[in-house]
């Protein structure tokens, strides 16, 4: 985390919130925050049937959202970012790079590019449109936006339009290089009985008429079950209409995880998390003690993450599974998804990476032994783990 956005979390937004009163919370105010926490994360999560279409209408509803779901939300898409920026065709590196989000929120996902640009050699111009069904997530937009690009040295301007993003043809005529949707798609046609085949037909449309040939639609989504097998199912639907996924997945087959109904697949990134969020966490039992998310990203052009990889990478996709005398990652690639086993009795050196691997790790084996339905790490397997730095928040 920059020092820059660690005291933007820490003191400006929190100053923001309270009028410029203080900039930190007395513990009544912090107790009171705590429950209006646990009952939106409670909406989010068990009793996301009855979340209420305009949620963030409510002010207590939406200061809980700001103080303990924008920060972790921030850094979430650095990860697609980071990986659009491996592509030697240069994906990210226009002068100018227009960008839409829709359901923006509070401006989220807009301060995690203005932070991820502002570390940047190379900085391009960003002109970024938001669109929230919620007028006052808009005037938040625009305030954070001023506020946090008033000390860094980048060019990037902003508009805005409240409209119902439902409603594609009300979105303002115009291409965009990249087009994002951080935890909106599963809040798309809720309460629609083929809401999937809506959200589907709404991509296909938002990506035809707003994204350039070359541009870049990033979704992310919660690292639930339910969404995110919701978010598989509708990326096999458009790499059947022929869309590419640049990333996470290195394989364009049906995404195997969809095989079993208790398997899914998402991120799991390491973070600090800002002072407030560790107090919360204590008040509530809740944990952000890492950056759980889901995402994909999808192109017109065919670019692939997978162009810049050796052949035969895979991911790795699970936490490491530790039991008496081996180590097991599930790992998905060409040969679907499949589980790895090494035996601590064939710890090599050419293998030692192994007990390194973390979710989401690119990754090659030399010389695996494949026995049927296992994949096994042996004493001569090379194991070698890619793009290390990608997972750092
Ligand atoms: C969970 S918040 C995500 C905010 C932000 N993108 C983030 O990742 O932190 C979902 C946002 O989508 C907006 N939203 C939901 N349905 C919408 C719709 N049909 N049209 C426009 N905005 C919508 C909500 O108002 C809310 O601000």
């Amino acid at each position: 985390m920059s020092q820059y956005l660690k005291t933007f979390l820490e003191h400006t937004l929190l100053k923001y919130l309270s009028d410029n009163r203080y900039s930190s919370l007395t513990n009544s105010e912090l107790n009171s925050l705590a429950s209006d926490i646990i009952e939106l994360s409670n909406l989010f999560t068990k009793e996301r049937k009855i979340l209420p279409p305009q949620y963030l209408n409510n002010k207590r509803l939406r200061r809980a959202y700001i103080l303990y779901f924008l920060p972790s939300n921030i850094y979430k898409i650095h990860l697609p970012l980071k990986e659009l920026s491996l592509h030697p065709k240069k994906i990210l590196s226009k002068k100018e790079l227009k960008i839409l989000d829709l359901g923006s929120g509070p401006g989220t996902t807009i301060l995690g590019i203005l932070d991820f640009f502002s570390n940047q050699k190379k900085k391009p111009s960003l002109e970024f449109t938001a669109i929230d069904s919620v007028a006052e997530n808009l005037s938040i937009t625009k305030d954070l936006f001023k506020l946090y690009i008033e000390n860094i040295n980048i060019d990037a301007s902003l508009k805005t339009f409240k409209i119902n993003v439902e409603k594609a043809g009300a979105i303002p005529q115009d291409t965009y290089d990249i087009i994002i949707l951080s935890n909106i798609l599963n809040e798309l046609f809720y309460n629609d009985e083929k809401k999937n085949a809506e959200r589907v037909s709404f991509l296909n449309t938002i990506i035809d008429k707003f994204l350039t040939p070359d541009g870049s639609c990033i979704i992310i989504e919660p690292a639930l079950r339910e969404t995110t097998r919701e978010m598989l199912e509708i990326r096999d639907s458009l790499v059947k209409n022929g869309f590419k996924i640049h990333s996470p997945c290195l394989i364009d087959d049906p995404c195997p995880a969809l095989s079993n109904p208790k398997d899914w697949c998402h991120e799991d990134i390491p973070w600090i998390p800002p002072v407030i969020i560790k107090e919360i966490d204590k008040l509530t039992g809740l944990r952000k003690d890492s950056l759980k998310f889901s995402y994909l990203v999808l192109r017109k052009d065919k670019l692939s993450l997978t162009d810049v990889l050796e052949k035969n990478s895979c991911r790795i996709v699970s936490e490491p599974l530790i039991s008496k005398g081996k180590l097991e990652f599930y790992i998905c690639g060409h040969g679907g998804r499949q589980l790895i086993t090494r035996l601590d009795k064939d710890e090599t050196p050419s293998n030692i990476q192994f007990q390194k691997l973390q979710r989401g790790d690119i990754v090659t084996f030399e010389a695996l032994i494949d026995k049927g339905k296992r994949l096994k790490v042996g004493k001569n397997t090379v194991v070698k783990r890619q793009f290390l730095s990608l997972k750092k928040a």
